[in-house]
């Protein structure tokens, strides 16, 4: 669904990431872990366009993106939340969803305001809240609502736990678990490695913008000197 080859991003002088590898298929949740200034949010950034890979090469759903505009990429079904969280604060629940609304897409699921309620039963509760008034995780929540309102193939997350209080957290991940289960492939990146266990199939670790490890959860659980070098504060 998503295959990341050799991508290689600068900020000004700065190379930040090096030959950076990943892959994500469909029905997959993959966690990239690292700790902070490892270069998650730019190696998500790349991805989505908003900065530009120096080299290397992209290729979403057959396509490939490395050298296309967000607004493409995004139209192309692959969807994006910042670690920033980005809705209208004098919008409702409603009306930000409805921002985001865009046309059905052949093979990947259709949201609406229901499913969306059964993904984050705090956000039905609330359909009239203005985003101004609701909890910093509410808003997070939001945030990955109105991207799912664009009918994604596929979602990157830039740590969904981050900041969020711990019962959110616990609903965050049963919401990324039925996501997955509606059959939206997700990245996410994370530095709660707890999280990421309870939602992840595979990892990737890195790490000063080099992947450090590549395997499935029972591999990183069992490797005690990886999660300590790459992931330990
Ligand atoms: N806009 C920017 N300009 C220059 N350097 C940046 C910018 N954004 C991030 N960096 C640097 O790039 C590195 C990776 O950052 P980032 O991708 O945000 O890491 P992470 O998301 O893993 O915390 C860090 O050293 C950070 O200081
Ligand atoms: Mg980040």
């Amino acid at each position: 669904m998503l295959k990341v080859e050799s991508l290689n991003t600068y900020y000004g002088q700065a190379h930040i990431l090096s030959d950076v590898d990943l892959e994500v298929n469909a029905g997959e949740v993959v966690v990239l872990l690292g700790r902070n200034g490892a270069g998650k949010s730019t190696t998500l950034k790349s991805i989505i366009g908003l900065v530009r890979a120096a080299s290397g090469t992209i290729t979403f759903a057959g396509k490939r993106i490395e050298r296309a505009a967000p607004h493409q990429i995004a139209r192309l079904g692959l969807g994006y939340v910042p670690e920033e969280r980005r809705i209208f604060t004098e919008l409702t629940v409603m009306e930000n969803l409805e921002v985001g609304r865009q046309a059905p897409r052949p093979g990947a699921p259709t949201w609406d305001f229901e499913k969306i309620g059964a993904l984050f039963p705090n956000l039905r509760e609330m359909p009239d809240r203005p985003g101004g008034r609701m909890s910093g995780g509410e808003q997070q929540m939001l945030t990955i609502a109105r991207t799912l309102m664009g009918n994604p193939a596929c979602i990157l997350l830039d740590e969904p736990s981050e900041g969020v209080a711990p019962v959110i957290v616990d609903q965050m991940a049963e919401a990324v678990l039925g996501l997955k289960r509606a059959g939206v492939a997700i990245l996410l990146s994370e530095q709660n490695l707890h999280f990421a266990t309870q939602v992840a199939d595979r990892a990737y670790i890195i790490e000063k913008g080099r992947m450090r490890f590549s395997g499935s959860m029972q591999e990183l659980a069992a490797d005690e000197q990886v999660r300590a070098q790459y992931l330990a504060v």
